[in-house]
């Protein structure tokens, strides 16, 4: 196993678990995050398709398109060339057909240097995934409450409460697992599904909202640092209010605009 202070590829993942090391993972979709995130040692990166909601201001996942994806990836990778980065395949670029998922996901690889990519869904999916590692592109699985499926599931609300729910979540979990997965992603389950899944599966588990027991943790940047003042779902830490501080920042600037203040003399060309 790798002993660097990192994963440097997806085989570095399981070894990681076995370990007993946690999985640091946030979602990033720029170069200028990907540099603070790579220099605080996040061990992945994801380029999550809530940059749909993030970034373009749009209710759901469901209309970002694979060019806009692979714009975000490749900015994220020239801030952060060595930091392992995943980048979800938005809806509609993998549940049509096999082929098509291939083409995608290989044009995600080839165009931004991802080290693989993420979907969403269980059985189901299983063949895809299957398609895709055996042509050497990593997948990263995601189940739970999945956003690309929100009508389905009528919002974004806790999936995998009760027996027969939490029994099948595990069972598509293994399937991504038979299929070749890297890891799984588990979004807004109970924690003791979450436990479960993870003390069942040998790939790891990264949670969202589904607790301590997954092996890694991540969360969407804006969110955690207090970017996105309106979301504050129980599962989330603000581990910094940088809204705040970016209103207060603006501010002084338009005081000192205003005021003729700046720019001053040492901000001045002679
Ligand atoms: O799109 C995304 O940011 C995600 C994370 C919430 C896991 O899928």
């Amino acid at each position: 196993m790798n002993a660097d202070a990192r994963p440097r590829s997806v085989l570095d993942l399981p070894g990681w678990k076995a370990a007993g090391r946690r999985l640091v993972m946030l979602t990033c979709y720029d170069a200028a995050f990907a540099r603070l995130l790579d220099r605080a040692d996040v061990d992945v990166l994801l380029v999550g398709d809530s940059l749909n909601q993030v970034i373009a201001g749009q209710e759901t996942t469901l209309s970002a398109t694979l060019d806009q994806m692979i714009y975000h990836a490749a900015a994220v990778r020239r801030g952060a060339p060595g930091t392992l980065m995943f980048v979800d395949l938005p809806f509609l670029t993998y549940q049509v057909s096999v082929a098509e998922a291939i083409r995608n996901a290989g044009r995600v690889l080839q165009e931004t240097e991802a080290n693989g990519v993420k979907l969403e869904g269980g059985r189901h999916m299983a063949e895809t995934v299957q398609a895709l590692v055996e042509r050497g592109i990593p997948v990263m699985g995601h189940l739970g409450l999945t956003p690309q499926s929100v009508h389905a599931l009528g919002g974004y609300k806790v999936q995998g409460r009760g027996a027969a729910a939490a029994d099948r979540l595990l069972d598509d979990a293994k399937a991504l697992e038979a299929a070749g997965a890297c890891a799984v992603v588990l979004e807004l389950i109970p924690a003791e599904v979450a436990r479960r899944i993870s003390a069942a599966l040998t790939i790891p588990t990264i949670g969202i909202g589904a607790g301590p027991g997954c092996d890694g943790q991540v969360l969407v940047l804006h969110d955690m640092l207090g970017l996105n003042e309106g979301f504050s779902p129980k599962f989330l830490k603000r581990y910094a209010e940088l809204g705040g501080a970016v209103r207060d920042a603006v501010r002084a600037y338009a005081t000192e605009v205003r005021g003729g203040s700046y720019p001053g003399k040492e901000h001045s060309f002679e």
